[in-house]
């Protein structure tokens, strides 16, 4: 097989590259060549000087992932690291694209770092559960300090180039489209000065000065990382290296990697990283499914829904007209999309002439007409389906053939409202979640009709506003919400049992969920939907809107909150469900949290299984992205399919039958078989 790695000589300059589609990852085969070429620089005395640098999208932009699990091959990448920085000629990294986790560590091994100015580097390993593994907590610090070291090694998210320069990561920016050339001349202009050695740097002694830095920092990260083991063992990294000598550093390192790389936090949230990845992919619809462009967007309803939908592509730079059926709720709506910019300029996050350029691009409008020449519209109206139609039919005679027509509803039948128009086969729904600027999931619904050149563009569209696509098929709730109704009917069924709605919320907070059913019920507002006639109660959350409760808005719902919004027990909701239970004749008990969380969570497992039995999710770790991304479902477990997996399908199906719990043939099935959903 040929070495992904070649090199190519400039006179007394070594340039080496690495050619492993699709992100350079640093797979066995790109560490051995690695490691030869820098053996090559060092026995030839006519090379003076290394560069390192990629083909194709991007810098290494990692370890190879898939490699992980399996028996290492050598030589492995802390070796071929040490091996550059060892090196009395210097070094180069030149680059470009995404330099992330191990190819981060091969810049920092390197002496210099020069990148184009578009390029990124960052260590993400934290979002696989895991650390650095090739002595980058030990060397970033040292060269750019504790304090710059720790968001970059906690946090996991990337930074631009220009930041990365100004942190001292990178020795310089170079010219777009002169990389190679520029980091040749970087590397002529340091030949005979000694190399700078990120192991020996003192940038990390800001840390002894200041060692209340760590838990500070670790405060400041509480509510982000609550339940993730990874970030606290990156703190602690971070700390051995102001405490230790390098090597010592670097085998502290090594334990806490090993340790969480074995753990089922990292099996947890790999399996994610591909399962995100996967999601994005339709089995039956060819990679090379010519894409409709979509240069322009129209969005119906200018209320909770359609003002988030619109900020989405306002942000990428897709112009988009709204239309409402009132200039009052028109005016409300943009009004309302304005007023989040301007929240976000507050912040620091948007410049002023930002927020003017967004909102530049989006046109308010009370006629249809205006939506004529949009290559995609996205109906969010009120949640019935004759009016659905309406706006269907009338979308159907007024927008050029071609433009696809979608509708965010969250349980409506896609394929009959596609029956309001002509082009059933252009009709796919695009259920966001709210808030629709912020929360990531985009669960796209894939009527029986919908074209694949439909479905191919709005993937592909997912991912350019930002989105984690998954499609579900048409189902009432589709994948989330019906799943979502299985957990609130236990939730309910509990508190007429005797349980505590409080243990009910904790359980699920304790399990890693933000909030529990009861919490939400109070955000969201109790009301919603609520009769207003307070002699006619026949619901909990009746009685509750009956005595005013009507949720955090209101000071009271579930909970008694006070001015912080933090919450309480209420004697008086305590009573209103006892009162409940009686009426019905529920006889009360005492509910273990061990039930309480089996009696919330295996109900879903089940309705997975049963959506995957149905074919309305094309893979278990569909349902998985869509429960992290659009519920709080937490991601170091996985997701649902992968946590029941992970804690035995048999022990699901045994306790749903120990609850006398529905259990699907298709979830028994699982379990006396593979054990697993795949
Ligand atoms: N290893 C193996 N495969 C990888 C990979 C990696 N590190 N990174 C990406 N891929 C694969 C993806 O699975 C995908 O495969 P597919 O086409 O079969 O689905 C393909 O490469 C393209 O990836 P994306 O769809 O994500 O492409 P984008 O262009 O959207 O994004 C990227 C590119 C920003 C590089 C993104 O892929 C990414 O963030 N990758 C992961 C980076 C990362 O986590 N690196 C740290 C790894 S852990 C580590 O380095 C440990 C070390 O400290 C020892
Ligand atoms: P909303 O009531 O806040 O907004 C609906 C808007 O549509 C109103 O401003 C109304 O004036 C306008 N409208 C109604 N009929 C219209 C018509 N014929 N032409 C033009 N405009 C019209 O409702 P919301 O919450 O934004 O929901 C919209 C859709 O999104 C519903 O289908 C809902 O099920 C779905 N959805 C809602 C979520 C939520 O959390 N609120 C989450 C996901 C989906």
């Amino acid at each position: 097989m040929t070495s992904p790695i070649r090199t190519e000589r400039h006179d007394n300059v070594l340039v080496v590259i690495s050619d492993n589609p699709p992100v350079n990852a640093l797979g066995q085969a790109v560490r051995a060549g690695l490691k030869d070429a820098i053996e090559e620089a060092l026995a030839d005395d006519g090379v003076e000087a290394v560069v390192i640098r990629c083909d194709g999208q991007t810098f290494f932009a990692g370890a190879d992932i898939t490699e992980f699990g399996k028996p290492p091959v050598g030589p492995n990448l802390p070796e071929t690291l040490d091996a550059m920085e060892a090196s009395d000629k210097p070094v180069v990294a030149a680059i470009h694209g995404t330099a992330l986790g191990g190819g981060c560590e091969v810049a920092l091994a390197c002496h210099y770092r020069v990148a184009v100015p578009s390029a990124k580097m960052g260590l993400p390993e934290v979002k696989l559960g895991l650390i650095p593994g090739a002595a980058g907590t030990q060397r970033l610090p040292r060269l750019i300090g504790a304090e710059a070291a720790l968001p970059l090694v906690v946090g996991g998210n990337p930074i631009p180039a220009k930041k990365a320069k100004a942190i001292g990561l990178l020795d310089a920016l170079v010219g777009e489209d002169s990389l190679e050339a520029d980091a040749i001349a970087f590397a002529r202009s340091k030949i005979g000065q000694p190399v700078p050695r990120s192991s020996e740097g003192k940038a990390n002694e800001d840390g002894l000065r200041d060692p209340d830095l760590f838990d500070r920092f670790r405060a400041s990260q509480a509510r982000k990382i609550r339940g993730f083991d990874a970030p606290n063992a990156a703190i602690e990294a971070v700390k051995a290296a102001g405490q230790m000598s390098y090597a010592d550093g670097v085998k502290k390192e090594r334990e806490l990697f090993t340790e969480l790389m074995t753990g089922t936090q990292s099996a947890a949230m790999r399996h994610y990283f591909f399962a995100e990845r996967a999601a994005n992919k339709i089995d039956d619809v060819p990679k090379d499914t010519q894409l409709i462009p979509i240069k322009k967007v129209g969005v119906i309803g200018a209320g909770t829904m359609g003002g988030g939908i619109a900020m989405n592509f306002l942000a990428a730079g897709i112009p988009v007209t709204i239309l409402e059926m009132a200039q009052d709720a028109l005016d409300r709506g943009t009004g309302i999309i304005r007023k989040n910019y301007e929240a976000t300029a507050k912040k620091g996050r948007m410049s002023p002439e930002q927020v003017e350029q967004a909102m530049g691009l989006l046109t308010p409008t009370l006629a249809y007409e205006d939506l004529a020449d949009c290559d995609l519209v996205i109906e969010a109206v009120f949640e019935d389906m004759k009016v659905k139609k309406e706006v269907f039919s009338k979308l159907d005679e007024v927008v050029k053939q071609g433009a696809i027509l979608a509708s965010n509803t969250s349980y409506l039948d896609v394929d009959e409202i596609a029956t309001a128009t002509q082009r059933p086969g252009y009709v796919v729904g695009l259920h966001f979640f709210s808030p629709a600027n912020i929360m990531k999931l985009l669960e796209v619904v894939r009527g029986k009709e919908t074209r694949h050149d439909v479905l191919a563009t709005v993937m592909k569209l997912s991912k350019k506003i930002g989105k984690v696509a998954a499609v579900s098929g048409v189902c009432p709730g589709f994948i989330g919400n019906r799943m979502l109704s299985k957990r609130q009917e236990q939730a309910n069924e509990l508190l007429m049992e005797g349980a505590n709605y409080w243990e009910v919320d904790d359980v699920l907070l304790d399990f890693g969920f933000p909030m529990g059913p009861f919490q939400m019920a109070d955000l969201a507002g109790i009301d919603i939907g609520w009769h207003r006639d307070p002699s006619k109660v026949t619901t909990i959350r009746e009685a509750l809107c009956a005595a005013g409760r009507f949720g955090q808005k209101a000071g009271k719902g579930f909970y008694d909150y006070d001015e912080a919004r933090n919450r309480t027990p209420s004697d008086e909701v305590k009573q209103i469900i006892a009162d409940f239970a009686a009426q019905e004749g529920k006889p009360q008990r005492a509910i273990s949290k061990d039930e309480i969380r089996e009696r919330l969570l295996y109900p879903m497992v089940n309705e997975g299984a049963e959506i995957l039995d149905e074919g309305m999710a094309q893979r278990a770790s569909d349902i998985d992205v869509v429960w992290i991304n659009g519920y709080g479902w937490p991601l170091y477990t996985g997701g649902p399919m992968f946590w029941a997996q992970t804690i035995g399908l048999d022990t699901v199906v045994a306790g749903l039958e120990q609850h006398g719990l529905p259990v699907s043939n298709y979830l028994r099935a699982r379990a006396e078989d593979s054990g697993k959903f795949a």
